[in-house]
């Protein structure tokens, strides 16, 4: 079947830094190669700091990138170009976009910008480049899309929303998470609201405690610039966990709707209370390129929380995440309570119910169960009902930031967090910071900080 095709020009803000590099890039080539399939073809026009040329910019891509195809990749490379630009110096900027509006038929009607820089740059780019009409206030085929974390705190994050929203309207903007389009978190409302069996035991009756984990093996990566000025609390407690929390304790949106979504999500979120908080930084982070010799950073949190809601009083949400640490894994653990059994002669209670929902490394859930031992007629044993996403919808789910394009092509704002969730966000994260918590040391390839491991095994009632 032959599709009607639909041409985009995306423009890509920091085209030669990491983020692109490691995922937009690679992203923007899958979608590429299944042009003909989606209908959505594209022309990039890139701009960064670093001199640097297309063909060098998709050649660190390459680790990155799947299933490569030389001559797919060679089209790839024809329809991107790259241009040296200080962000940093106005002139320059309104040089380079007055230089795209000069050959500006050769833009299609549909635009997408990128903002893969730092939310420094988030206001004055914005600004420049609806004056020079870029992207034109209004136009419904003209969206632009700001990289977490949105700002630095919550003043920052105030100001670039209220600088941005007298040039741009709302409905074109996408502050994004890439952790909301993937596969198991947007599927928790779905399997919470439609399965009769979750949604009545949902809450502090039947729920002991929550935790919502993102460890990580891997270390910063060469990212010290970016990570030693934000840190684990900005970095990825600030939106990915934070917006799992959200999801996990929102009550019943009316509708799929985002805005309904988006309003149960601030109700938790502005209910979140600090209990317990601490803090860590691997063995050897100060060394790190451009990391300061001298750094109080973290690059490990472990933190109790409560939702001041009557559907969570008294249970704790234990968040933790951190760098280099022993594994990878992104996983909501949610454990019931315990239940008296009068079946079981061996032990006063039966092994609490456990609902894990896994991310990564390998999507899926799974659901402990007592079940009876075979031959035996008092004993108990722990029975894992298993969803494996993969197994049953094959290996190749689509990458968070494949999905993340084509709902923004689509015009989806569902992966997209609004100025109030940000808003909350940052002021959780600002109380954190206000406290001044000691950085505990901990050991490359650990579990982090014996405080942390201490704090995390507690698993009592507040
Ligand atoms: C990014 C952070 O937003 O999320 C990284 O900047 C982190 O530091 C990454 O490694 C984790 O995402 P994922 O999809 O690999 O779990």
């Amino acid at each position: 079947m032959i599709r009607n095709m639909t041409s985009w020009t995306i423009f890509i803000f920091g085209m030669s830094g990491d983020l692109a590099k490691r995922q937009i890039i690679p992203a923007l080539y899958a979608l590429f190669q299944i042009r003909k399939k989606t209908g959505h073809i594209f022309t990039i026009i890139g701009a960064g700091h670093d001199a640097s040329t297309v063909e060098a910019i998709i050649d660190s891509s390459k680790p990155f990138i799947e299933k490569i195809d030389e001559q797919t990749l060679s089209d790839f490379v024809d329809a991107c170009s790259y241009y040296h630009v200080d962000f940093d110096n106005p002139q320059n900027f309104a040089d380079f976009v007055k230089h795209i509006m000069m050959q500006k038929d050769a833009l299609s009607d549909n635009r997408l910008a990128y903002m893969a820089v730092p939310a420094d740059y988030f206001c004055s780019l914005t600004k420049a480049l609806t004056a020079a009409h870029v992207l034109e206030r209004g136009n419904t085929q003209h969206h632009i899309v700001y990289e977490k974390p949105f700002g630095w705190d919550r003043n920052s994050a105030q100001e670039i929303n209220g600088c941005i929203a007298h040039v741009i309207d709302q409905n074109q903007i996408y502050r994004i998470d890439h952790y909301l389009t993937k596969g198991l978190v947007s599927n928790i409302i779905l399997m919470r609201f439609s399965n009769i069996i979750f949604e009545p035991v949902w809450n502090h009756s039947h729920i002991d405690h929550v935790e919502i984990i993102l460890d990580e093996s891997i270390g910063i990566e060469g990212r010290g610039s970016y990570y030693d000025r934000y840190g684990a609390l900005k970095d990825v407690v600030q939106n990915h966990m934070l917006q799992m929390l959200a999801l996990i304790a929102m009550e019943e949106p009316k509708s799929i709707d985002e805005k309904d979504i988006e309003e149960k999500k601030v109700e938790v979120l502005k209910q979140v209370k600090i209990k317990e908080v601490v803090l860590g930084q691997y063995e050897g982070y100060q060394k790190e390129p451009a990391v300061n010799p001298q750094s109080t950073t973290e690059t490990f949190v472990a933190c109790k929380l409560t939702i001041d809601l009557p559907r969570w009083l008294n249970v704790p949400f234990y968040l933790r995440t951190g760098k280099n640490l022993n594994q990878k894994l992104t996983a909501i653990i949610i454990t019931f309570k315990e239940m008296k059994s009068c079946f079981i002669k061996t032990a006063d209670q039966c092994a609490p119910n456990v609902l894990t929902i896994t991310m990564s490394p390998d999507e899926g859930f799974r659901l402990l169960l007592n079940a009876k031992k075979p031959y035996s007629a008092d004993e108990v044993t722990t029975a894992a009902m298993d969803f494996c996403y993969s197994c049953l919808f094959g290996p190749e789910t689509p990458q968070a930031y494949v999905t993340l394009l084509q709902s923004i092509f689509a015009g989806d704002h569902s992966v997209s967090v609004s100025s109030q969730e940000i808003d909350y966000q940052w002021s959780i994260i600002d109380a954190i910071k206000a406290h001044s918590f000691p950085i505990l040391p901990y050991k490359k390839n650990s579990q982090g900080p014996a405080a942390a491991i201490k704090l995390l095994s507690q698993k009592d009632h507040v």
